[in-house]
């Protein structure tokens, strides 16, 4: 078994090679490393992740892994080539993409993601899971920025692969993302074993929004003390770094980053025109219900008197609604 796993290790970091070669050194990736440029992504961030452009063939991979002697059905199991269904060939499955090898907290190469260069379905083709890539498991360049959270103490948790990379790339370098999945359990505890301080920082639509949401809940349920960064609209954390900098990204956007409470008051609030007496009760009651989830008292609290205080309510009546939300477990 764990010879069979070897050779699967083995062809990722060859393909991953292959492709970077083929970025930074041959004429077919030109256009590609034009692409990247043109985004902001100098050729140190490409080195250091490892960015390659599989090329526009049905054979570039398929034969220089047939030439080493890879074994094809075993690499195509893992992702990397595919079958034709009617002759049982092998072909490359990554065609005129940009590629992203992710690795696992080991910093081995166990799968990729292939960026489509400019519009076009689907923007990014992943590897499928195997025994060795479970994207639930693993988080988009921890082992590069692993070092950084624990000297920082910061987790700052971003969407996607360019987010990671133009971070980092900027000297903002405590960064990792869930692989395009709501986060899981595991990854909540694999960032919590680094550090209990985490951001986050997702796209800022209402898809990132929700999920952010999402992913503080399971941070918290983690252990760590959890903010949610805000953006202007429609900016993911590479488009604001690109166009305001690093700078201004820690200051503006991380360290002013709102607790989730803040965080879900703001979202629930937007939208809602509080000088109407029915939509302000809405909203009461809304962010009550936040409030009978929040396991500590001291939270609780804080966020009950805030509440008071705004809509000179009675506390007692926030607390006696409070506590009829968390008997009824909304
Ligand atoms: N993703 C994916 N498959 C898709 C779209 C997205 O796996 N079809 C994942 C990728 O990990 C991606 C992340 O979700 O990095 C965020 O998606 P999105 O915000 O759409 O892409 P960006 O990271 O912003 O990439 P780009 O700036 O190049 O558009
Ligand atoms: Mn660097
Ligand atoms: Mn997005
Ligand atoms: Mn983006
Ligand atoms: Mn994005």
């Amino acid at each position: 078994k764990a010879s069979e796993n070897d050779v699967i290790y083995k062809a990722h970091d060859f393909l991953a090679k292959l492709y970077n070669h083929c970025m930074v050194k041959t004429p077919e990736g030109k256009g590609a490393r034009e692409y990247l440029n043109d985004r902001g992504f100098t050729d140190e961030m490409i080195e250091e992740f490892q960015l390659g452009f599989a090329p526009d063939s049905w054979d570039y991979a398929t034969n220089y892994l047939q030439k080493r002697n890879y074994p094809l059905p075993k690499v195509a199991d893992a992702g990397l080539l595919a079958k034709r269904e009617f002759d049982g060939k092998y072909f490359d499955r990554f065609r005129n993409r940009i590629m992203f090898p992710i690795w696992d907290p080991k910093g081995r190469p166990v799968a990729f993601g292939g960026r489509i260069i400019g519009s076009g379905e689907p923007k990014y083709l992943n590897s499928p899971e195997t025994t060795l890539f479970q994207k639930g498991k693993f988080l988009y360049g921890f082992h590069l920025t692993r070092s950084a959270i624990r000297m920082k103490d910061q987790a700052i948790l971003l969407e996607g692969y360019v987010d990671v990379i133009t971070a980092y790339g900027n000297g903002v370098q405590n960064v990792v993302a869930s692989l395009g999945t709501a986060l899981t359990k595991d990854q909540a505890k694999l960032i919590r074993r680094q550090t209990e301080s985490v951001v986050i920082c997702y796209d800022s639509d209402k898809a990132g929004t929700q999920a952010a949401i999402r992913a503080a809940d399971e941070l918290i349920e983690a252990g760590c003390y959890v903010r949610i960064a805000k953006m202007p609209d429609g900016l993911d954390p590479d488009d604001y770094i690109q166009t305001y900098g690093a700078e201004r990204f820690e200051k503006d956007v991380i360290g002013a980053a709102p607790t989730v409470m803040a965080f879900k008051m703001e979202v629930l609030r937007s939208g809602k025109n509080l000088s109407d007496e029915g939509e302000r009760i809405r909203y009461i009651e809304e962010v009550l219900k936040e409030i009978s989830g929040l396991t500590k008292a001291v939270e609780r609290d804080h966020y009950l008197r805030q509440l008071s205080e705004e809509f000179s309510l009675s506390l007692d009546a926030l607390k006696q609604q409070v506590f009829q939300f968390h008997k009824e477990g909304k």
